[in-house]
Order: C-alpha cells, then structure tokens, then sequence
C-alpha cells in the first residue's frame, strides 16, 4: 500500500468514526487514537514524513497535514455538537392572552322550530320528518283537495315534472305518516315548504311549517282546543290569550284559524297584528274521514284533529322581528343578535 493510499483510509475511518460517536467522552478517545502525542495514528504519520522517498516527501507532507487539520476540525465541530442543548419547541406563554372562541348561534327559525317541537313533546306528540319533493297524491289528493281547488293550479305551485312537486305545506307528513303506520298517531312534523309567492316583509317563496296530528280512538275539538292553547301559553308565556275563528281548509271539518293575542301590542292593537289584536297562527280542524279513508283508517272508530303552524310568523312575533326576509339573509350582525 502506497503511503498516499494509508493516508486515505485513516480519512475514511476516521471522518467516519467522528460521526457516530456520540458523547464528549467518545470524541476525546478518538482525539487520542489519531492525533495523540504518542501513538496517534496521525501523529506517527507526521513523524514519518522525513523517512518518506525524497521524491514522495512533500506531496505526502501536504496530505497528512491537511488529514491533521480535517480530523482536528471535524472533532471539534462534533464535540460542540453534543454539547448544544436540544432544540426545544417553543414554550407555551401561559401569561398570553387566549385566543377568544368565536361561538355560532342557533338560527331564529330553528330555535322556534326546537322550541314548539320541545313543547308538543311534552304534551306528547313525537317528532318526526317528512319530505320537500312530494308527489301530488301526498301533496294534494289524499288531503281531500280537488282537482278544480286554485292551491292546484300550477302556476301556484314549483312543479319539478309532471306529478312531483316541492311541497307546498306540512300536511304531507299526516299522510306519509298515517299510511306507513295504524292509530293511535300523535306527531308534530316541522320543515320547509315551497310556494311562488311574491317576496315582501311578510311572505318568502320558501318558509317553515309545524304540522300537528293526533289521530285516536274518542279525539274531540275539546282536545284541540286544549293542545293549542297549552302551546300556546307554552311558547308565548302564560298571559297569552287564544281564539278559534270558522274556516275552511279541504281536509279538515270542522276547520278553525287559530289566533293569539298580538304580543307587541298586548291584544290593544297595532300594525303587526293589523289593529285587531290578534294574529292568525296556525290553521287546523278535526281530521276529514275522507282522509282517514284515503290511508285506510276506519273513521267510524278513529278520530282526530289536525293544525299547521307557520314558524315564522310565531318566531318573528316572539322574538320581535319584523321582516321576514332577515331570516334568509345569513347577516352575522343581524343573527348574532338571537
Ligand atoms: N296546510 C295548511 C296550509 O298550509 C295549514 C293547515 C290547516 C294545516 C289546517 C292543518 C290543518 O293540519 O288542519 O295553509
């Protein structure tokens, strides 16, 4: 082996030990195995330069002391290396001030949905759900509404292709419900309803309904009377007064509007409730035996009563808003007030 060639592989092994040494006490053996006064394999390198072939002398003499220098360096930067405390992560400043949670709020419409469900639950009436794309039968046949009745004409209606169409009231869900299931049925059914309505204060294209139905042996008008005004006292507050006005809707008869007293005026009188005191609010009936027949209920042993709320109108009454396109429009500064 050549003497350049030695001076190679001490390099190698060398530079290759310094790396993976790993304590202060593992560099500094290393120091004293190459560069040791006595014995270091470089050190004797060094020594042997002046017997090295005249002609080889400098070119080895370079070599060695450049290898003396590398090693030297390379120690060094190891041991300075182990010695530098970890890096830590950053600590945690617990004296900073927290970063402030921004929290979200329930959407007046739903708020009011939850909270008439929360009452009808109490008076026992289970929640369920139907669905906006309905069929003409659930939307209009079923429920006793002819052909001939104007809520049928298409023009007021958002017919998707001939027979579906997105629903235009809540009572789609009597239906779905009776027909899937035998009396006794005691449901409150909330959710979006379509129609092309023109948009103002008072009206959308699409709101919110709350169905009721209770269908049993031995239901009168009695107990309709007395569910709705419980509700209402429940989500007005006690002083809430009620009425019951006769109308008409196709599958209820009797059929009522029912009415509480305007809560901005305290039944005195004012624009919201058009001066008379009252506000209509829901409309409802004892259920029509056609429709008990059309989803197979006998009516001759069954009976029951039936009411739609809107949501809206009840929400912006109690929570005193007075335009009812403020709902739809997502203003953060306008929902965060809820
Ligand atoms: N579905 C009716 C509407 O949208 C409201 C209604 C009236 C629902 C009488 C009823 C009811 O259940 O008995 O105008």
């Amino acid at each position: 082996m050549s003497d350049l060639e030695e001076v190679r592989k001490i390099k190698r092994t060398a530079l290759r030990q310094i790396e993976k040494a790993d304590s202060g006490r593992a560099v500094e053996a290393l120091r004293i195995e190459y560069l040791g006064r006595r014995g270091g394999r470089i050190t004797e390198l060094l020594r042997s330069i002046p017997s090295v072939a005249p002609e080889m002398r400098a070119e080895f003499g370079k070599a060695v002391n450049a290898l003396k220098a590398e090693v030297a360096e390379r120690l060094k930067a190891r041991k300075e290396q182990l010695a530098a405390p970890e890096a830590r992560p950053a600590a945690v400043d617990v004296t900073m001030p927290g970063r402030a949670l921004r929290l979200g709020r329930i959407h007046p419409v739903t708020r009011a949905t939850r909270e008439m469900c929360e009452i009808f639950g109490r008076l026992g009436f289970e929640v369920v759900e139907g669905r906006e794309v309905e069929d003409e039968w659930h939307n209009f046949v079923a429920l006793n509404i002819p052909l001939a009745h104007p809520a049928r004409d298409p023009l007021d209606n958002y017919f998707l292709r001939d027979n579906v169409l997105l629903r235009t009231q809540t009572s789609t869900v009597q239906i779905r419900v009776m027909a899937g299931r035998k009396p006794p049925v005691r449901i409150v059914a909330p959710g979006r309803v379509y129609r092309p309505d023109t948009v103002d204060a008072g009206h959308s294209n699409m709101f919110h309904q709350l169905e009721g139905l209770w269908v049993e042996e031995g239901v009168t008008f009695a107990d309709l009377k007395s569910v709705l005004a419980a509700f209402a006292r429940g989500f007005f507050g006690p002083d809430a007064r009620t009425r019951f006005v006769p109308s008409y809707f196709p599958f209820t008869e009797p059929s009522a509007e029912f009415y509480a007293s305007c809560l901005l005026c305290e039944g005195r009188g004012c624009p919201a409730c058009k001066r008379s005191g009252w506000l209509e609010i829901a409309g409802c009936g004892m259920v029509d035996p056609n429709v008990l027949e059309a989803v197979g209920y006998d009516p001759e042993r069954v009976t029951g009563f039936a009411f739609g709320f809107g949501i809206e109108r009840p929400a912006m009454l109690k929570y005193g808003i007075n335009d009812i396109r403020l709902l739809y429009e997502n203003d953060r500064r306008f929902l965060g007030q809820f």
